[in-house]
């Protein structure tokens, strides 16, 4: 489940240029579950209109808590109470200032002062204004009081110039928020578990322009990295494609051959609870691989290449088990079921990801996946045609639910 799925999040506004951007980021927090409501400063008002974001949030917006009609309830200490996260979206370098010293003299800093929710300040301003000293000492006083900073991105400001105090785009921001909470949040299923994710298709060289290679994009193995994060692990990726973005949190290690893999899997290994062998790994190389770029012979005669079988990584592995939990992967394009059973007991996999890569939508490349779920003396799980990441949830659920985690 998303940790962002029914959370109470309250962003607080202030008169920043960037206010507009957090229209962006609240869109994308709804998008992952969240429930918003919107504080805004006076000045914020100025830059984008407190309708746009009730209409946004479809939540009222607390802007000034003097002129409510409700006897009930006080507005800040209402909205403070419900508050389970607090992003402070822009910060101005005057909500830092306030923030830091206790100063609540309106609606917006008052519900800051008021709530015990973890808080996170994104700061965004004139590079000048981020650097003055007394700015640096109200970030190091948040800080100080247990409330999370991101530093301001280093580029183009609204000022014309360039220099340090944007305001990082929203995906960033979300991306960064939620590796905070996944932090925060102990009780994630596979939270204190080391989990251990190959991806890609890994290139074994013919000489230092040239490779075989497959069509493997990395895609998937991507996602089980993104979704064990997400769950609560401690995620190593060991990647044989550079082309796809890492997921927040996860330390990425990259490789080119089988060979390469072979040797930073064997390392990680003792260490590893869960092991996700997603990486389609070539099954050959070429006996030699040439130290100079390959030439047309002058005669145009054919080319013969000898292969030679690269190492069964899990194969190596099965004898090394102590205590991880191991997921391999069959990409096949005939007798899927029959390759997949028997590919489950010769590795001695605790769960095998089967798919059937010649179907459209599934496999090597694209976005979606449909996969079935093979775990010793137990009938097969197979799953509807979904997005990647809802494969890899699904897969390490079903990893879970079988024992994946030890006490
Ligand atoms: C056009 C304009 C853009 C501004 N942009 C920023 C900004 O990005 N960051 C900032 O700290 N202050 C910025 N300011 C200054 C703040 O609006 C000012 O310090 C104000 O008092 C902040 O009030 P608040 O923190 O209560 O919203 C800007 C002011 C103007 C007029």
């Amino acid at each position: 489940m998303d940790i962002w799925n029914q959370r109470h999040v309250t962003v607080v506004i202030s008169g920043g240029i960037a206010s507009y951007k957090a229209l962006v980021l609240i869109r994308l927090l709804m998008k992952r579950g969240a429930t918003v409501r919107v504080a805004m400063t006076a000045h914020a008002s100025e830059f984008v209109t407190p309708l746009t974001f009730q209409t946004l949030t479809q939540q009222p917006v607390v802007l000034d808590e003097f002129t409510t009609s409700d006897p009930h309830h006080v507005v800040h200490v209402a909205l403070a109470d419900w508050t389970e996260t607090m992003v402070l979206v822009p910060a101005t370098a005057n909500l830092i200032a306030k923030v830091a010293n206790g100063i609540a003299d309106d609606a917006a800093t008052t519900t800051v002062l008021a709530t015990t929710a973890p808080k996170f300040v994104i700061p965004a301003m004139n590079s000048h204004m981020y650097a003055n000293p007394a700015t640096q000492r109200n970030l190091k006083q948040l800080t100080a009081d247990g409330l999370f900073v991101l530093t301001p991105a280093t580029g183009m400001l609204a000022e014309g110039y360039a220099g340090k105090g944007r305001l990082p785009e929203p995906e960033a921001i979300v991306d960064w928020l939620t590796d905070q909470l996944i932090q925060q949040t102990p009780d994630l299923p596979l939270a204190h578990q080391r989990v251990l994710v190959t991806a890609g298709g890994t290139r074994e060289a013919l000489d230092p322009v040239r490779y075989i290679s497959n069509r493997s994009s990395g895609k998937m193995g991507y996602a089980v990295a993104q979704a064990a994060r997400e769950m609560g692990a401690d995620v190593t990726l060991i990647s044989a494609t550079r082309n796809l973005p890492v997921p927040t949190g996860v330390k990425v290690v990259y490789v080119q051959s089988a060979a390469d893999l072979l040797a930073q899997v064997s390392t990680e290994f003792p260490t590893t609870d869960l092991l996700v062998m997603a990486a389609a790994v070539s099954d050959y190389r070429p006996v030699q691989s040439a130290t100079e770029k390959i030439k047309k012979p002058a005669d145009h005669a054919d080319l013969t290449l000898q292969l030679t079988e690269t190492p069964d990584i899990l194969k190596r592995l099965a004898p090394q088990k102590t205590h991880q939990y191991v997921i391999g992967f069959a990409a096949e394009t005939q007798h899927l079921m029959t390759n997949a059973q028997r590919k489950l007991t010769s590795k001695k996999l605790d769960l095998l990801v089967a798919n059937d890569v010649s179907k459209p939508g599934v496999g090597f490349n694209g976005d979606t996946n449909q996969v079935t779920l093979l775990q010793p003396n137990q009938a097969p799980i197979k799953t509807a045609l979904l997005s990647k990441i809802e494969i890899a949830r699904t897969i390490l659920t079903t990893a879970v639910a079988a024992g994946a985690v030890q006490a």
